[in-house]
Parts: structure tokens; C-alpha cells; sequence
């Protein structure tokens, strides 16, 4: 501009203006037309077909393991027991001691663990949980406690290092095997059906004196005798007894004043019998093919 006539400057300029106002105008326009198309866009991306069918959220089921143990907390509630949990890293003295098996008894053999130190291990039954509940709670007792128990047991059909058991115990005065006996198979009644066959077998527990074990009439065959019960009849469900003295006395209370029973099962073992399932391993498995049955 510096360089024009006097003249000359009025007309540049007003030229100047007017390409300054076109080209504004043009770039106004391509804006405006490139956000239509951005917004026709996104709106086609965006469109809903409400005439499709929606999406049904899939329902999970319950375990059959769960659905089995809630089942027995139900019938064992209406019989005036409480739910007992404790710890599943356990001292040595809960697990073992206090249940009357020393240190080097043969009777740890069969409950072999994973040890987390010397004296704290995983524990390899439900059975430490009546210590705590008598160390806790003064007598009447009357208490289920369910959890995972651990053994150093290789993978097969019928064992896992990891599985469940459900330990019983009763306490209070006058407590005989009577009513052990009607107490488990009123329990075990209700479980397998009114018409199950139920056998007590004396056996020997390090915590219980006398002991017993308990069988039920092979659900597969009757009691005929067949594969699943390996030709008995016959097949073990639980581990029994009166609570010994010694045990009783450890947790503070007066084995000539106090009585009681115990008894112990794997859940596993319960869920397999009631639905017919011959490996264990599908329990931990996770397949929904197998979980979706139940
Ligand atoms: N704890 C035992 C086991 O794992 C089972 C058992 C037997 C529990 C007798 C009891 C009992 O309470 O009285 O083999």
C-alpha cells in the first residue's frame, strides 16, 4: 500500500476488502458444511433400531456345591444349630494337638498338610473349628462349620489338595450316643431321602471315643453291590463320635460335668452321591456346560 499513488489506494483497498470478505465467507461456508457432515455421520453411526430384539443378561446359577451346602445350613438351622467359620491357616495346636494327635502320631500320617512354618499349617479338616468354638462359647453347643480343607493329595476322579468339609458338634450335659445317632440320621434322612439305609461302623478317631463311622445303602445299586460302591453295598459318608474327654478338657470345660458328639464330611462326596457325578474335578473346573445342570 506503502507504494501507491494516492490515487491508486482507495481502489486497492477496496479491493482488498472485498477478496478479505470472500474468502471469509467461503471458509465460513465449508465450515458450517464439514460440521453437517460430521453430525450426519455420527448420526448414522449412532442409529437404534428399536424394532431389534434386545439382549438378555445372562443369569449365572448357583454351585451345585453352594446350592448343596445351603440345603444342609437350612435343615441344620431348623434343628437349633449355628454356623460356625474360622480360620483356614491354622496352628499346628488347632488342627492337631488340641484334638488329642500329637506331634509325631501316626494319625497325622493320614491328614499329611501344607505347612506354612513349623507350627502354622493349612488346615486338612474342619475338626480345629470345635477347639475354637469351645474356647469361645460355654456349653450347650450346638454348631456346623463348613469350609475348604487342605491335604498334600494328588489330583484324581475322587481326591483334590483342596476341598470342603462340614464339621458338627454338639456339647452340653447329658449329651450320649443317642443322640448322635438320631441327630445324624435324622440329618442324613432329610439329605438322601426318608427311605435311605443307614449303617454305624465302630472306627477310631484320635478326637472321639468310641467312634464311628457311617455309611448309607449304595445309591447307585441299593446295596446290590456295583461299580460305585466298588461291590460293598455299602458307601462311607461320615466320620463320628462322642467327644473325648481329653478334647473337652483342653478347651476348658469339665469332661464330668459336660458331654458331647462330633462328626465330620466332605461336601464333595454329599454333592456327588445326590446328583451322580463321578469326578471330582468338575467341581473346580469352572466349565458352564457342567455348572448350567444345576
Ligand atoms: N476330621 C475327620 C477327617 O477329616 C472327620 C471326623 C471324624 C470329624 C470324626 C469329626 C469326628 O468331628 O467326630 O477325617
Amino acid at each position: 500500500m506503502g507504494r501507491l499513488s494516492p490515487e491508486e489506494r482507495p481502489v486497492i483497498g477496496a479491493m482488498a476488502n472485498e477478496i478479505r470478505q470472500f474468502l471469509s465467507n467461503e471458509i465460513d461456508a465449508k465450515k458450517t458444511e464439514m460440521a453437517r457432515i460430521i453430525q450426519d455421520a455420527k448420526l448414522k453411526s449412532e442409529v437404534v433400531d428399536i424394532t431389534m430384539p434386545g439382549k438378555k443378561p445372562e443369569i449365572g446359577t448357583l454351585h451345585p456345591l453352594t446350592k448343596v451346602l445351603n440345603e444342609f445350613k437350612d435343615i441344620v438351622i431348623g434343628m437349633g444349630f449355628q454356623i460356625a467359620e474360622g480360620p483356614e491357616v491354622e496352628y499346628d495346636y488347632y488342627n492337631f494337638e488340641a484334638l488329642n494327635i500329637p506331634k509325631n502320631h501316626p494319625a497325622r500320617d493320614t491328614q499329611d498338610t501344607f505347612y506354612i512354618e513349623d507350627n502354622i499349617v493349612l488346615r486338612s479338616q474342619t475338626s480345629p473349628m470345635q477347639i475354637h468354638v469351645m474356647e469361645s462359647q460355654k456349653p450347650p453347643i450346638r454348631i456346623i462349620a463348613p469350609g475348604l480343607v487342605y491335604r498334600s493329595d494328588t489330583v484324581d476322579a475322587t481326591h483334590s489338595p483342596v476341598f470342603h468339609q462340614i464339621e458338627g458338634l454338639v456339647v452340653d450335659k447329658g449329651i450320649t450316643m443317642a443322640d448322635l445317632k438320631g441327630t445324624l440320621e435324622t440329618l442324613i434322612k432329610s439329605i438322601y431321602g426318608e427311605s435311605t439305609k443307614v449303617r454305624f461302623r465302630p472306627h477310631h478317631f484320635q478326637f472321639t471315643e468310641p467312634s464311628a463311622e457311617v455309611d448309607v445303602a449304595c445309591f447307585s445299586c441299593g446295596g446290590k453291590g456295583c461299580s460305585v460302591c466298588k461291590g460293598e453295598g455299602w458307601i462311607e459318608i461320615l466320620g463320628c463320635g462322642m467327644v473325648h474327654p481329653k478334647v473337652l478338657a483342653n478347651c476348658g470345660i469339665d469332661p464330668e460335668v459336660y458331654s458331647g458328639f462330633a462328626f465330620g464330611f466332605g461336601l464333595e462326596r454329599l454333592v456327588m452321591g445326590r446328583y451322580d457325578i463321578n469326578d471330582l474335578r468338575l467341581f473346580f473346573e469352572n466349565d458352564v456346560r457342567f455348572l448350567k445342570q444345576f
